[in-house]
């Protein structure tokens, strides 16, 4: 791995020297991938999943080479097809180290699909193309799995945003899927994803073909002993202190995700100062909001104003147990009781906010809510 100018990384996995924590949670995963069990892997959008992935992955790496891992992101996919392309670019081709014999092999077992090497233009790895069309992408799919069966490799592969087959707008994918990945006894997966409840859904509900097909692991926070330890060893490195109050503040107003705890750090890392006193920790979080400012404009008038005026009241509640109730929505003086169901719905749908049992609803992203805190009513 290459050397990074700082620490506090906000786009992809750097290694695990950059990598703070989540021990059990690797441990975890490793024990249950070695001993043949699928894991889902479910948190809110940027509390670290990918990187988690990527960090089991160099620690199976090294332990277990004989085994090939593999991660695939199916955020971008929109059918069955494109997922078919995806698992053959992101998997075939790797299985075995290429060689003229295996590309024949590969030719003979995929030929009604017009196999093709391609260079992927960013790493410049050859990629294996399928040509599938709509009405033969179960076919495919069927062949990819048997391919990857009779490779008789053990794999481990990790499916990233795993709820985008919900979109696929085929009644079966989840039955398909279900009796594809059972006739791949080489191979343990890891499917993850943030859209927590309708993983656990598919997951948890007796009458679901995922039913107890995978080991659920819900990922939190990084414990904020751990992560105060692992940014004031950076910050010292370099002779800046970053006192226990001024990283709860950080902690806590970006509410443990890491992404945006990151972000901050990252911020305060560049500059030029001995100490990191509070108001420095402030004025970084109000910079960041900033430059959002244009974003989270568009984004405020993209709503009606029955969300928009919910999504305010909610950021200055912080957490709202009960959004229905009457002395909130005369505080903020918000519609009838249906309109005020049909808008947090909505925003729920867009991901703005998120719903815990025991907490309640919550604006998700902590810059937007500082930026909508800065809303005059
Ligand atoms: N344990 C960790 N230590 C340090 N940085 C992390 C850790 N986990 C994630 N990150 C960083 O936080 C950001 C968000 O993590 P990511 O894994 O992409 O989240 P998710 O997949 O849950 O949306 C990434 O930039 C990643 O580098
Ligand atoms: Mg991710």
């Amino acid at each position: 791995m290459v050397k990074i100018n700082n620490p506090f990384v906000i786009v992809g996995y750097k290694g695990e020297r950059y990598f703070c924590d989540r021990k059990n949670e690797t441990a975890k995963i490793v024990e249950a991938l070695h001993n043949e069990r699928n894991v889902t892997l479910v948190a809110p959008r940027r509390m670290g999943k990918t990187g988690l992935i990527h960090h089991v992955f160099e620690q199976v790496k090294r332990a277990e080479n004989d085994v090939k891992c593999f991660y695939i992101d199916i955020y971008p996919t929109m059918s069955l097809a494109e997922l078919s392309k995806l698992m053959a670019s992101g998997i075939i081709g790797n299985l075995d180290s290429p060689s003229e014999a295996i590309w024949h092999k590969i030719q003979s077992f995929f030929g009604a699909f017009r196999p093709a090497i391609s260079y992927d233009p960013l790493t410049g790895m050859p990629q294996l193309m399928l040509d599938v069309k709509p009405e033969n992408e179960q076919l495919s799919l069927k062949q990819i799995f048997e391919y990857i069966a009779q490779s008789g490799r053990r794999c481990y592969i990790a499916i990233d945003e795993f709820q985008q087959i919900m979109e696929y707008g085929n009644a079966n994918v989840e039955a398909l899927l279900r009796s594809f990945i059972q006739r791949v006894p080489n191979v343990s997966f890891i499917f993850a994803g943030s859209r927590q409840h309708i993983l656990q859904q598919m997951f948890a509900l007796a009458n679901r073909p995922f039913f107890h097909s995978a080991q659920m692991l819900s990922l939190g926070p990084i414990d904020q002993r751990e992560y105060f330890a692992f940014a004031a060893g950076y910050f010292a490195k370099r002779n800046q202190e970053l006192a226990p109050a001024e990283f709860d503040a950080i902690y806590t107003e970006m509410r443990g995700i890491t992404w945006h705890i990151n972000v901050v750090l990252n911020r305060l890392y560049a500059k030029p100062v001995q100490n990191i006193t509070s108001n420095l920790v402030s004025d970084t979080i109000d910079e960041i909001v900033d430059e959002q400012h244009d974003f989270y404009q568009g984004l405020y008038h993209s709503l009606t104003y029955n969300e928009a005026t919910l999504l305010r009241a909610l950021a200055r509640e912080r957490t709202v147990k009960s959004p229905l109730a009457v002395a909130f929505s005369n505080r903020y003086n918000l519609p009838a009781t249906s309109s005020i169901r049909t808008a947090l719905r909505k925003l729920e749908r867009l991901q703005l906010i998120e719903h815990e049992l025991d907490s309640g609803f919550r604006v998700y992203d902590p810059l937007l809510a500082r930026w909508l805190l800065r809303l005059r009513w």
